[in-house]
């Protein structure tokens, strides 16, 4: 009898080309079988290997070999019966390449035969983790890296500050991770803790290890109580203000008249983006209910050209387009009211977007009204609605930076919480972001997505086993 396989195209995100060989199948536990060393990517090979429980051993069938392609995520992955071969022109590509690969032997006691020939569709595939509602410990942040990787996730961003909690250690500023970083912080004040400098770097070289750029967000000038909390000299009188814990938004500000607003603002703003070898720094931005609509627009006038002085992009979510934009800043598209203006102001902005369209990308909506945590003031979120969208319908294609699915955790209280909400919806927005528009669809996607489920129980992952997938 044939062993389990799996079919070449069976592949989450689906990739840009598939030719099966029919009837070719490379055996992948056959005593001997190991996995080449790749002197130009040693730990993708390393990877590999013990991913797949093979040896890693000189000869080995299985080669990951760089080429001068020249495009840096793109791969080629040849199966045939006496070897497999993967192709890039980078160690980027080859670590997605063996993403695929690990996909097409997950139970399987062969490899399908064949090439796949796969690109992303955009450089900027990314998922947020909200620190500051409930703050995650930099353990689980990586076992949530290695899940985002498994679908070609390239970006973490991680939103660090808000209103019910700081998160990360600021040198001179040490009040902001005593306090908001302390016990009874997180909403609810059930999520307590911070990220220390030392941990932070070490997150970051993890997350670079496996290709994700940390995407760093200090939200201002609105989402700061935990801020003005720690130093009441950025208040307007420079008075205390009491610790919030509950879930409401928009009441918070920085004062934007007071100078010790932009000393603060300088002294986090250098300290995170000395921490940071990525290209971006994410202010917030968004939700600033209580800042005076004038004094908004005079803070970001100030605060958006301070990420360029050290060398980073500036992020801001889509509110940002209130003011004009230096020319290298990136909207984050996600609207909440007046929708259609959101996009007209974000198209006229003329800015290279990161779409996170709330009602398809949120990943804290409900699936549907029983779902027992989560929000659903964007409406609720089954699979098909986060899969069946395309960025390009609502801008144009070429001011897509790419596609973005934030997690909120306003709600969530455990890892097992996380991955409910994140699977399976993360693999079908991974899928927009890296699929060529025209190679996917909801049908193939919930016929490869109900493979999934097996296996994300034989490893102890939790997810929501919606009723819209026949799950096998
Ligand atoms: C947001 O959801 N406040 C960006």
């Amino acid at each position: 009898m044939r062993s389990p396989t799996n079919h070449l195209g069976d592949v989450i995100p689906v990739p840009s080309s598939v030719r099966p060989a029919s009837a070719v199948f490379f055996p992948l536990h056959l005593s001997g079988t190991a996995v080449s060393p790749a002197p130009a990517a040693p730990g993708v090979a390393e990877h590999l290997a013990s991913t797949l429980d093979l040896p890693l051993r000189a000869g080995g069938a299985i080669r990951l070999e760089l080429d001068d392609s020249g495009e840096p995520e793109a791969y080629r992955l040849e199966i045939t019966a006496a070897s497999v071969t993967l192709r890039a022109g980078s160690a980027a590509g080859l670590f997605w390449g063996v993403q695929t690969l690990v996909q097409l032997a997950a139970g399987a006691d062969e490899l399908p035969g064949g090439v796949i020939e796969d690109r992303p569709r955009f450089a900027y595939r990314g998922a947020m983790l909200d620190l500051a509602r409930h703050f995650f410990t930099p353990d689980e942040v990586k076992a949530h890296i290695d899940l985002l990787v498994q679908f070609k996730i390239n970006h973490l961003h991680l939103h660090l500050t808000d209103d019910q909690g700081w998160r990360l250690e600021i040198p001179g500023r040490p009040r902001l991770t005593e306090i908001g970083g302390g016990p009874g912080t997180g909403c609810d004040g059930a999520g307590p803790g911070f990220l220390t400098l030392a941990e932070y770097a070490d997150l970051v070289a993890y997350a670079a290890d496996r290709f994700v750029t940390i995407v760093p967000e200090i939200d201002m000038p609105g989402h700061v109580n935990a801020a003005l909390v720690a130093y009441p000299e950025l208040t307007p009188d420079g008075q205390p203000v009491a610790p919030r814990t509950d879930g409401e938004v928009g009441y918070s500000s920085l004062t934007v008249g007071k100078e010790e607003t932009y000393a603060f603002v300088e002294t986090v703003l250098g300290a995170v983006a000395e921490l940071t070898p990525g290209p971006y720094l994410h202010i917030g931005g968004d939700e600033c209910l209580s800042t005076d609509p004038a004094d908004y627009r005079a803070f970001l006038d100030r605060v958006l050209p301070l990420p360029a002085k050290y060398g980073k992009r500036v992020i801001g979510w889509n509110e940002i387009t209130a003011v004009d934009l230096p020319e290298t800043a990136i909207v984050q598209y996600w609207r909440r009211r007046d929708e259609g203006d959101h996009v007209a102001r974000t198209l006229a902005a003329g800015r290279q977007v990161i779409m996170s369209p709330a009602d398809r990308a949120y990943l804290d909506m409900k699936y549907d009204a029983s779902t027992p945590i989560g929000l659903d003031w964007a409406g609720l979120i089954p699979v098909e609605r986060s899969y069946d969208w395309d960025p390009a319908d609502v801008l144009p294609e070429e001011s897509v930076l790419g596609v973005e699915a934030p997690l909120w955790s306003e709600t969530l209280r455990s890892v097992a919480d996380v991955q409910y909400l994140t699977l399976p919806r993360l693999p079908a927005l991974a899928e927009i972001a890296w699929s060529p528009r025209g190679a996917r669809d909801w049908p193939s996607f919930r016929d490869r997505l109900a493979a999934l489920g097996s296996r994300w129980d034989a490893a102890g992952i939790g997810y929501h086993r919606s009723p819209e997938i026949d799950w096998r």
